[in-house]
């Protein structure tokens, strides 16, 4: 008899991994092994990408590989740019624009898990790009061999060079977001590939589980109350007002971390250093004082629950310091996040295992048939 039910699995353990942990009452996530903060300020997406897949940092040469391999994947096929157009003419939401790229990216990879997980990484940044400037009139670029995964994602964007700062800034973000457990879109992604069903399919999956707003799609109101509030004096009683109302402070708050959330200090420095170099550093230091005087009034109203700065506060700040627009916020975290769903794929490849949960059923049991005349 089924009677111990957890609707929403909170606690149930469903997978072994090697790709993340999330301490939520210690404020520690380890990426393949490494601390995040010592992985995501210093590794490449690109070193990432191959750690995650291969449990190893790569040397010169396979890291080189790797790279090739990639920038032969970033060009979309023609039919892929036509889709995004009639997207752009429908000013579908970003996200859902990328869903339907990588959907459609069946039609240039060559199939097989690896190919596809190649593809998919590879072109994430092209399709985000492409149908970016399609909605605002403009014609795609193509992608740039010469440029690193992160930095010809920003030249795509804007046709202008990033410099060394914005390109690091990216870099630790898709780093900092590539895994964290067993969430929603990861755990969709495995579901999917567990049914031996392909990567292309897990991934698109997954993107619909990142698309709804408890997931990836947050950030946005973090960077509006920041710019609402607009100076260090309204702090104060900008957020008490929002706090006497019941509303919840952006960016503050998480299930699983309790104590500050790892991902929000990388962040923070990350982007203190992109803003000093060229970046509006009055944005900067307000953020910084909004988030002091958050943390000070969270403590007074609601002590006890270890309301902290979340991941969502300095990623609008850093996307923001990069020119991208709220729009695109859900779309990149996608680009990092999708080294992470095709590496739990991999595992659960290897793993060779259906996921399939049960139901208890709670409808009735003996009822009798009725002809259609008689209802
Ligand atoms: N501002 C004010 N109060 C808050 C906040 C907040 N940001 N977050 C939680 N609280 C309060 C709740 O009102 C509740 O108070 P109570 O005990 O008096 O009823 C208490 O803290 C516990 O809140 P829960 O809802 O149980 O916490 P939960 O774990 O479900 O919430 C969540 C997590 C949804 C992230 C929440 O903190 C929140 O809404 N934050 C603001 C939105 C946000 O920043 N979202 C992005 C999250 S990051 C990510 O998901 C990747």
């Amino acid at each position: 008899m089924l009677t111990d039910i957890k609707p929403g699995l909170e606690g149930v353990v469903a997978a072994e991994t090697r790709l993340s942990s999330v301490d939520g009452l210690a404020g520690e996530l380890i990426i393949a092994g490494f601390p995040l903060e010592a992985l995501a300020t210093n590794a490449t997406f690109e070193e990432t990408v191959y750690l995650l897949w291969h449990d190893r940092l790569p040397d010169a040469a396979a890291l080189n590989t790797l790279r090739e391999q990639l920038v032969q994947r970033r060009p979309i096929p023609d039919e892929v740019v036509a889709l995004l157009r009639a997207a752009a003419q429908r000013q579908t939401a970003a996200i859902d624009a990328l869903r339907m790229g990588a959907a459609a990216l069946s039609l240039s990879s060559s199939g097989g898990a690896e190919n596809d997980a190649l593809t998919l990484i590879a072109a994430f940044p092209t399709l985000i790009a492409a149908y970016w400037r399609l909605t605002s009139g403009a014609e795609p670029l193509a992608p740039r061999a010469d440029l690193s995964h992160t930095a010809n994602y920003l030249y795509m964007l804007t046709g202008q060079m990033p410099n060394a700062a914005q390109t690091r800034g990216l870099e630790t973000y898709l780093n900092t977001v590539c895994d964290h457990g067993l969430n929603a879109s990861t755990f969709t992604a495995r579901v999917i590939i567990s049914t031996e069903s392909d990567m292309i399919s897990a991934v698109v999956g997954a993107l619909g589980a990142l698309k709804g707003p408890l997931h990836g799609g947050a950030p946005g109101p973090a960077l509006d109350m920041v710019f609402e509030i607009g100076s260090a004096e309204n702090a104060e009683p900008y957020l008490r007002a929002r706090l006497e109302r019941g509303e919840r402070l952006m960016g503050f708050g998480h299930r699983v971390y309790k104590v500050r959330d790892p991902r929000a200090d990388v962040l923070k420095i990350a982007a203190e250093q992109m803003f000093r170099h060229g970046g509006d550093m009055a944005l900067y230091t307000l953020a910084g004082q909004v988030e002091q005087t958050a943390l000070r009034l969270l403590e007074m109203v609601k002590p006890g629950r270890g309301l902290q700065t979340n991941v969502e506060f300095y990623t609008a700040l850093i996307l923001h310091g990069l020119g991208l627009p709220v729009a695109l916020f859900t779309p990149t975290f996608a680009i990092g996040r999708v080294a992470g769903w095709t590496a739990h794929c991999f595992e659960q490849i290897a793993l060779r295992r259906l996921i399939r949960p049960q139901s208890v059923y709670t409808g009735e049991r003996a009822r009798r048939w009725q002809p259609l005349e008689e209802r």
